[in-house]
């Protein structure tokens, strides 16, 4: 391209944004700015869509008005960055297009300035494209572009705005909390961060900021916020980042009941005022034993049925010595009822059982409900009346299938669970544009981990126990429900929270059960335990998952799309080549020295 071609913007400005023009401003002046979506020659004249964060507007240029300018536009390729000074006009009769916004009119060019250019493309700037996601994620800036991936990363800002409005109209108080610091646990390996001022020592990148936030509280704000940077460096899916943002919050003198209602106002307000969407408060509540018995996981999709039915009772004694011998052990047997589908293949129903596998589950019986009898290969082992009875329980007839996992509870209850999840899909029983949330309340507070034979926090070690429970932590100490809830949308952990223990003498109890000795209580929550001594005001508060409340909401299935800057399923950011090797000066001032030498 000549190189005299491009411009400077000189004393041009703005005045309007090219998604924004209507009808109403035929016979205007105006002077946009944008990139170049597409140019089209048409004997003579030709037609830029003309492209801005607001959308596209069509410009033209007539050789018969200024030759010049319509030599210049000649040069103008995709994704040109340019200015044009020129007067709306309605569109002639017959060319309206009434798919775009703006479709009425048309800029009629006076003048005009290329400002840069642009080198071909690695993919069209297009909504409906194919290009893989790694060229995608290399030319971030690019795919930023893209109405959809604009439209998802401003309804975010939108949905941050209204949090703001929301929480600061209700008194609380943005305060921000160290990025460097020591690790709280939240259950995730932490991202280590080395002390060049102090060799051998390390920050931990905050999981939350949950001792802060309750720290803050013993300072007396009474109702803190923040839209804050969380950072676990765990394995990653669809809806998990090793960096995320936290809606976290924390309120004093409060219980469970009053951080739940203010919070899920706050939901309301935000699918109010962003996805213009009226929900019904308040969301319905499920204790956490009903939402795994009926559902196999504490983030139940309640969207649609198919819920498991408990059938140990029924085989506990049969002839089928899968089930047999599950009960024997203390397990269960669980039973769901897919309706209409004893069609399914043997390929169909191998997959199922592949996929009940991935869960931990040893096998997936099953039972097709013919007009002729059950037809199953555990149809021999069972009893006129032990079919009757499992029939009556999962409301079963001709046509549909019965699927069975026995196991120990969680596996049962998970594996079926996810089943349910994958039959709900297959049979397209998800109603599209429901928003459905639930509270999932009464978690246990401590699970025991075979692995590391202990007991460990269901949700993290600063939870409160129910009052009327506390008796319990010494004689039945799974039984213990913990003053915590979760917020579940569409089957979709979005927030987490609780009411905290504000006691000193409690919290080193806890710790205690947890299997954290004194000294080690001291040394990693020393600050919290002694802060808690005090004057600490009885507290609670949440955190809401920002990036998996807005993919819900843009009806995106991965976070990924909107997070302006993503990571990739291995943690890599395929723009800036992030995480990459350094030089040896800069381990050194670290006072590191690699075990391992990485190969480039
Ligand atoms: P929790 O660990 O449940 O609670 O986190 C709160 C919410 O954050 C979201 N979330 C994530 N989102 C994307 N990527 C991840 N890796 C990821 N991990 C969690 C989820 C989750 O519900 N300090 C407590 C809150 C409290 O008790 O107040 C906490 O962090 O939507
Ligand atoms: P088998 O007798 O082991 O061949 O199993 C007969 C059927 O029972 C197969 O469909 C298995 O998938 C199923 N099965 C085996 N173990 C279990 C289990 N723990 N729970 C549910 N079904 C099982």
């Amino acid at each position: 391209m000549p190189e005299h071609i491009t411009e400077h913007l000189g004393n041009w400005k703005r005045t309007n944004y090219c998604g924004d023009i209507t009808a109403s401003q035929i016979g205007k002046d105006i002077t946009l700015m944008g990139w170049v979506q597409r140019r089209r020659d048409h004997g003579g004249l030709i037609f830029i869509d003309l492209r801005d964060r607001t959308g596209l507007v069509q410009i033209v240029f007539n050789p018969a008005n200024d030759k010049q300018t319509h030599e210049k536009a000649h040069h103008i390729r995709s994704e040109f960055v340019i200015a044009v000074k020129g007067s709306v006009s309605k569109r002639p009769a017959g060319t309206e297009n009434l798919n775009l916004k703006t479709g009425e009119i048309e800029i009629i060019v006076k003048e005009l300035k290329i400002l840069n250019d642009a080198a071909p493309l690695p993919f069209l700037i297009e909504d409906d494209i194919d290009a893989n996601e790694s060229v995608r994620l290399k030319y971030r800036y690019l795919d930023l572009r893209r109405p959809a991936l604009q439209k998802n990363i401003i309804l975010r800002h939108r949905i941050c705005k209204v949090v703001r409005d929301f929480l600061c109209d209700k008194g609380f108080i943005e305060i921000e909390t160290p990025m460097l610091t020591k690790s709280t646990p939240e259950g995730a390996r932490d991202f280590l961060v080395p002390s060049r001022l102090n060799p051998g020592n390390f920050y931990a990148l905050p999981q939350s900021p949950q001792l802060f936030k309750q720290i803050l509280m013993v300072s007396g704000f009474d109702r803190y916020f923040q839209i804050v940077r969380c950072f676990r460096d765990e394995d990653l899916r669809a809806d998990r980042q090793p960096e995320f943002t936290q809606i976290d919050a924390e309120m004093s003198f409060v219980d469970k009941d009053d951080v739940m209602d203010i919070m899920e106002k706050l939901i309301a307000e935000i699918f109010a005022n962003a996805a213009d969407k009226k929900l019904a408060l308040p969301f319905p509540r499920l204790a956490y034993q009903d939402a795994v018995n009926r559902f196999g996981l504490d983030s139940p999709d309640v969207r649609f049925g198919l819920e498991l039915k408990d059938v140990t009772d029924i085989v506990k004694d049969s002839g089928f010595k899968v089930f047999k011998d599950a009960a024997g052990k203390g397990g269960i047997i669980k039973a769901i009822n897919a309706k209409n589908c004893a069609e399914f293949s043997r390929k169909e129903l191998d997959e199922l059982t592949e996929f009940a596998n991935t869960f931990g589950a040893k096998g997936l019986a099953w039972v097709k409900i013919t007009k002729d009898g059950w037809q199953s290969p555990i149809a021999k082992f069972l009893t006129d009346a032990e079919k009757d009875s499992i029939a009556k329980i999962a409301d079963a007839g001709v046509g549909d299938l019965l699927l069975f996992v026995a196991d120990a509870p969680k596996i049962a209850n998970t594996a079926l669970g996810r089943v349910r999840l994958n039959l709900a899909q297959r049979l397209n029983l998800i109603p599209k544009d429901t928003f459905n949330f639930v509270w999932v309340t009464d978690f246990p507070l401590l699970e025991y981990d075979e692995t590391e034979k202990r007991f460990v926090a269901v949700h993290h070690p600063f939870t409160a126990p129910a009052d009327e429970d506390i008796s319990k932590l010494d004689t039945k100490p799974l039984e213990v429900r913990a003053k915590a809830y979760d917020l579940v949308l569409n089957g979709s952990e979005i927030g987490g929270g609780s009411i905290r223990i504000h006691r000193q003498d409690i919290q080193s109890m806890i710790f205690d059960k947890l299997g954290i000795s004194k000294d080690e209580a001291k040394l990693k929550f020393g600050f919290l335990l002694d802060a808690l001594e005090f004057g600490t005001p009885p507290h609670g508060g949440i955190a809401f998952g920002l990036d998996r409340l807005c993919a819900i909401i843009c009806n995106e299935p991965s976070i990924r799309d909107v997070i302006a800057f993503p990571k990739t399923q291995k943690g890599t950011c395929l723009m800036t080549d992030a995480p990459s090797p350094v030089d040896k000066g800069q381990l050194d001032e670290l006072s590191i020295r690699l075990k391992v030498e990485v190969l480039k």
